[in-house]
């Protein structure tokens, strides 16, 4: 055995020779939004241009009515349920694993998570799950098209059609994806994007709601807004319409965002070509299985999330083995180990500084173990790395590196 052949792990060479290409993000067009933010004299959203402008031109992109800029993903959230008529005590059905987003802006609002298995294709929450799980109280279904995956909007509509429930489509990880050549974001009653450093459309921190419903719409601003009715009514003649908060963006975040948004088209294309390598190249590989979107998705690939299934060698040593090559590999499909695992859920914790149950989880029971597929899942992910800086000699490497561990341990090349 050669030093090439033999694992990092055991002493050989490295597969990935030289660091991953990660230039900075932000450049010139950032700089110039950011500066007539400035030169506009006013950082307040209702004051200058730029969130008008960014939310303006995310409707035209995305194709739907209304954008409504707030300041995280896990705002987003809680403000697209608020505009669809979610109140304490009701149902939300939403993903047994992804980011704490995707429950924390339910509970936000005294609602009720309810979690659904994750579909092993799609790795996004499974339709007919989701339908089993539908009762009197529940009033919306969180749709997360996970890891840039869309799932079967078809499905999720259908569900929501036939039991009145609000479809929201979490568009997180998926920005710029299509089902059926319409954006996702523009096909539920309204959708929900987070801008945070991880996503395609990056502000550091930030978020968006996409619907086209014009209550939806009305009622999200006034929510992120304290609910006041700007240059409808004078100055201390505010009605203060419902208990609301204040998740105003403010306009260097809405210019960034501009910016971002004019890049996303060659960063989906470019994680499109990268994830189409994996495909062709590491496809047959046993016990590796690739995701498989449904037909009529356009995925908008984030890490690429694939199953390893054996149980020899244990996953835990094939990922060692990988990142001793130098490969960014992680197995976490979200930072927690799944949403019914956290302290918050299975023990109800909801405070600080004690263990006080609030009123409206007293009936609530969380059974940890309650989806088991998520959990089979959650425990043979190994996400590989996407990233549209990447150059096609990074790619080159990484599968390289995949590869040679797959013929170390299992003897293909
Ligand atoms: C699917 C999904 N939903 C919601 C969120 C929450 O977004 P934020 O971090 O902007 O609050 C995230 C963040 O990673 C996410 O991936």
């Amino acid at each position: 055995m050669t030093k090439m052949d033999e694992l990092a792990l055991n002493g050989g060479l490295k597969s990935k020779t030289s660091p991953y290409h990660k230039p900075n993000r932000y450049g010139d067009l950032e700089r110039r939004y950011l500066m007539e933010a400035i030169d506009d004299g006013c950082l307040m959203f209702s004051g200058g241009k730029k969130v008008g402008q960014f939310e303006e031109a995310a409707a035209e992109k995305f194709g739907c009515k209304h954008v409504i800029l707030t300041t995280s993903g896990t705002v987003a959230i809680q403000v697209a349920l608020m505009a669809c008529g979610v109140e304490e005590g009701d149902e939300v059905i939403t993903t047994a694993i992804a980011d704490a987003g995707t429950f924390f802006g339910i509970l936000a609002l005294h609602a009720i998570p309810v979690f659904a298995e994750l579909h092993p294709e799609t790795m996004g929450p499974d339709p007919a799950h989701v339908e089993s799980l539908i009762t009197s109280r529940t009033k919306a279904v969180l749709a997360v098209h996970m890891a840039g995956i869309v799932g079967d909007l078809d499905a999720f509509i259908a569900v929501g059609e036939k039991h009145g429930v609000s479809i929201i489509e979490d568009c997180s990880q998926a920005h710029g994806g299509k089902w059926k050549g319409q954006y996702v974001g523009s096909i539920g009653r309204a959708g929900v994007f987070s801008m945070n450093e991880s996503k395609h459309m990056s502000t550091g921190d930030g978020g968006f709601v996409t619907t086209n419903d014009d209550a939806v719409a009305r009622i999200a601003r006034l929510y992120i807004d304290k609910t006041y009715a700007r240059g409808e009514v004078r100055r201390g003649d505010e009605a203060l319409l419902f208990a609301a908060n204040n998740f105003r963006p403010n306009t260097m975040t809405a210019a960034v965002a501009l910016a971002q948004l004019e890049r996303l088209d060659e960063n989906v294309a470019r994680r499109d070509e990268i994830v189409q390598r994996y495909y062709r190249e590491l496809g047959d590989l046993p016990h590796l299985a690739m995701p498989k979107a449904p037909d009529g998705a356009e995925c908008a690939w984030w890490p690429l999330p694939v199953l390893y299934q054996s149980e020899s060698p244990p996953r835990e040593e094939i990922v060692a083995a990988l990142v001793a090559e130098g490969l960014p590999v992680n197995t976490g499909l979200s930072p927690n180990q799944g949403n019914l695992h956290t302290k918050v859920i299975k023990a109800k914790r909801f405070y600080p500084y004690s263990d006080r149950l609030p009123h409206f989880l007293k009936d609530t029971k969380y059974d940890e173990w309650s989806c088991p597929t998520s959990d089979g899942i959650r425990r043979s992910v190994i996400r590989l790395p996407v990233d549209f800086r990447y150059t096609d000699q990074d790619i080159a490497e990484t599968i390289a590196g995949i590869r040679k561990v797959w013929s170390h341990y299992f003897g293909s090349n």
